[in-house]
């Protein structure tokens, strides 16, 4: 493989050239089925013919403006956005370019809501162990993982962990005299697809109501659609302050968006906050698409209705060497007996894309757009190699 990338991939060997649909080609024209979506990033699958032909009508309109002006499709994407997340309490959006940056976004808002009105001393951000917020300095601090903390410290002060499902762990974290903000994922992806615990998310819930700190979701992995409500955090019938949004808000093309609503959506103030490309035109173009196909009531029973397909089938196999399948929607996490690396090398020279996460995690993130048919098919190959 080219030497010219920094080393920070453990990079499987094949480059792609094209892909359609749920398919991916390589440079030899091999075909690779893709349970991926670019880690839960381009949701409608590759190639999909409308976000092509907006985002290319797009960058023959305009592709970039400055964000002292406004841009017709930036302004229409972020009504939109802003709609479909109302549900859940959402009034307002910042438009970033990624997921570790919509979540600085988050921690900057819980910093000054904190400070403007109950005054300084009142920093501190709760994240769960087994965490994943970002790679940027401040993110990294966020994320509840030792291994992703060697070497690069010191690091933004004020993040605090606490166990996953613990209540009272929760309940004595969350002091009101020094913290700002509970960042979570509800259901955690780089971890293993671990969805948390109704009750969990509920207390949570009302600790922060009750000590005016702020619920914010990191719906990075989880959210626009990806386990079978637009937010994830719908499911829990809970009501945040803050969410995150990134990965497939626009199918393929970066974007992040930090959504506050009704204590949040008015902290930033001119000069507070900024993004050159954030909410960039083509983005906007290309996250209009995905907001047009995937909120709809039916598009997301499909998705629901897929994900069952795929854990019926894994667990009708009862086979010796999965362990545990959970998830929700098309996220769906598979614990197996096995190293999970040899697993995801033996798929690909098969033909089939999937993800680790962990070491004896398989992780599951197809496109919303696939098939039955297609589901069948790359069971089949994993099938084949467990057996
Ligand atoms: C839950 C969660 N938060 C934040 C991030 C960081 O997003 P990005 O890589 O776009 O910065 C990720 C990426 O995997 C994620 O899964």
């Amino acid at each position: 493989m080219a030497d010219v990338f920094m080393n920070t991939y453990h990079r499987l060997p094949v480059t792609f050239t094209q892909g359609e649909g749920a398919w991916l080609s390589d440079v030899n024209g091999k075909h690779y089925l893709d349970f991926t979506a670019g880690i839960a990033v381009n949701c409608l699958g590759h190639g999909y013919p409308a976000l092509v032909k907006a985002v290319a009508e797009q960058a023959a309109k305009i592709n970039h403006v400055c964000n002292y002006y406004q841009s017709d499709v930036s302004l229409a994407f972020a009504e939109k956005l802003v709609a479909a997340c109302a549900p859940a309490g959402m009034r307002k959006v910042f438009l970033a370019n990624s997921g570790a940056e919509a979540n600085e976004g988050a921690c900057k808002i819980a910093r000054k809501y904190s400070l403007k009105k109950h005054g300084p001393g009142r920093y501190r951000i709760v994240t769960l162990r087994g965490s994943f917020h970002g790679r940027t300095i401040t993110t990294l601090a966020a994320t509840g993982q030792e291994k992703f903390h060697r070497d690069f410290g010191p690091f933004t002060e004020g993040f605090l962990f606490v166990p996953p499902g613990d209540v009272d762990a929760l309940d004595r974290a969350l002091d009101p005299s020094s913290v700002a903000g509970l960042l979570i994922e509800a259901v955690q992806g780089e971890s293993g697809i671990i969805p948390q615990d109704e009750a969990y998310i509920k207390a949570a819930a009302r600790f922060c109501a009750d000590r005016d700190i702020l619920l914010m979701f990191d719906e990075i992995q989880c959210g626009v659609g990806r386990t079978g409500t637009f937010l994830a955090c719908e499911a829990y019938g809970v009501r945040p302050d803050v969410v995150t949004l990134a990965k497939g808000l626009s199918g393929g093309v970066p974007v992040g968006a930090v959504l506050g609503g009704e204590k949040t959506a008015d902290v930033f103030e001119p000069g507070d906050h900024g993004s050159t490309f954030g909410g960039n035109p083509l983005a906007a173009a290309a996250g209009l698409v995905v907001l047009d196909t995937v909120h709809t009531p039916q598009f997301l029973g499909e998705i629901r209705g897929k994900g069952e397909r795929i854990q019926g089938i894994l667990r009708s196999w009862n086979h010796p060497k999965i362990k545990e399948i959970r998830g929700r929607g098309l996220m769906i996490g598979v614990d197996i007996t096995v190293e999970a690396w040899p697993v995801l090398e033996a798929c690909l020279a098969r033909g089939l894309l999937i993800l680790s996460a962990g070491t004896h995690t398989l992780r599951f993130l197809p496109p919303y757009t696939i098939t039955n048919g297609e589901i069948d098919q790359g069971l089949g190959i994993l099938r084949g190699i467990l057996d």
